[in-house]
């Protein structure tokens, strides 16, 4: 982690966002009320299960919602502005700019009738002023430091001439030709097999420390926050439920959610499946239960969690979104004695 003592190198701040989706059967509340901020150079990681709001969250800071969904509330400060209340033409600007992002299937976001290095090129010279030639040769550039071999040929290749891996790599590529301060990554290589995760990993974590580009990671995969992230956001059901520095998170979880999530992490050799240990399934978003969203697969449910608890400050930077860490800190809330089974 990037320690600034002054605490102002605050590059991304969300506080209480909030977006929600407008359906014949009622509004969801996909994000609701989350928070976080992630400093210059640091990776914050989310992770939660399917549905819980990672990439509404993620869509949410580029204002890329569309509809029937909308952003109901909060700001996106990032460098000193909000990015709600930028104009379109603003926002624009700073998307695929200073803020890139890569997503789970690179062949959905590239081009099939460009070449990659066409589309590379073009996203060099939308956000600076360069000629072609130099746009061509930065994008040559940015697949040769992508660990594409023989960057010049490949660059005049179509999307469907590459493999899976090296059109992630291609994304990435056009991610990064802008210098971005944050790039936001969704899952960036759930459609690779194993081994070229490891190998995006190694070539993400690289760009990263070389580029001190600060990173927001959305993944399932708790194991990957392990190794990418300093900070960690546990979502739930469209709420943070802890958060903190990925080590004490990891080693002393207190929400019992991310205690689950830890004890679903696969061994090593293990091929990684979508988190499915803990028992239950998440709520029905337009039907969430009252109180304490995670109630009904709480192994510590007691009758207090009817009550919805709110994010309590554990200290350290670390908070839960639990009764039993609110017990902790303010003992005259008595709990029920079946509480502790
Ligand atoms: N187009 C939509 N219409 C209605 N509801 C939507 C839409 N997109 C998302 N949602 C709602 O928002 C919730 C959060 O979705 P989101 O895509 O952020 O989940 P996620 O955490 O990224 O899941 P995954 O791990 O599967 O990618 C969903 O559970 C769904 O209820
Ligand atoms: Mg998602």
């Amino acid at each position: 982690m990037s320690g600034d003592p002054v605490g102002n190198d605050i590059l991304l701040s969300v506080r209480d966002l909030r977006t929600a989706f407008d359906t014949m059967d009622g509004t969801v509340k996909a994000v609701d009320g989350v928070s976080f901020a992630i400093r210059r150079g640091e990776t914050l990681g989310v992770v939660g299960e399917s549905g819980c709001g990672k990439s509404v969250t993620a869509l949410s800071i580029l204002r890329l919602i569309e509809r029937p969904g909308r952003i109901v509330g909060g700001s996106v400060d990032f460098g000193g502005r909000d990015l709600l209340a930028m104009s379109e033409s603003e926002i624009r600007d700073v998307r695929g700019n200073r803020i890139a992002m890569i997503f789970q299937e690179p062949m959905t976001s590239l081009n099939p009738v460009y070449t990659c290095g066409r589309q590379i090129a073009e996203t060099v010279q939308a956000h600076r002023s360069v000629s072609r030639a130099e746009a061509w040769e930065k994008a040559v550039e940015m697949l040769d430091l992508v660990g594409i071999p023989d960057a010049g040929r490949r660059a005049k290749q179509f999307p469907h001439q590459m493999s899976g891996g090296m059109r992630q790599r291609v994304m990435i590529a056009m991610a990064l030709s802008t210098d971005p301060d944050l790039l936001i990554a969704d899952e960036p290589t759930t459609a690779l097999d194993v081994t070229i995760q490891a190998q995006i990993f190694e070539l993400i974590a690289r760009l990263r420390e070389e580029r001190r580009m600060a990173m927001l990671l959305i993944t399932h995969d708790l194991g990957v926050i392990a190794e990418m992230a300093d900070d960690v956001v546990v979502m739930y059901a469209g709420q943070v439920v802890e958060q903190g520095d990925v080590r004490s998170v990891m080693t002393d979880p207190h929400h019992p959610y991310t205690r689950g999530l830890l004890a679903s992490i696969p061994r090593i050799g293990e091929r990684r499946h979508r988190l499915e240990v803990i028992p239950g399934v998440v709520p029905n978003p337009l039907n969430l239960p009252a109180g304490c969203l995670f109630r009904r697969r709480c192994p510590y449910a007691m009758e207090i969690c009817e009550t919805p608890p709110h994010l309590t400050d554990l200290g350290g930077g670390r908070s839960s979104r639990c009764w039993l860490d609110a017990e902790g800190r303010a003992p005259e809330v008595t709990l029920p004695e079946a509480a502790h089974g």
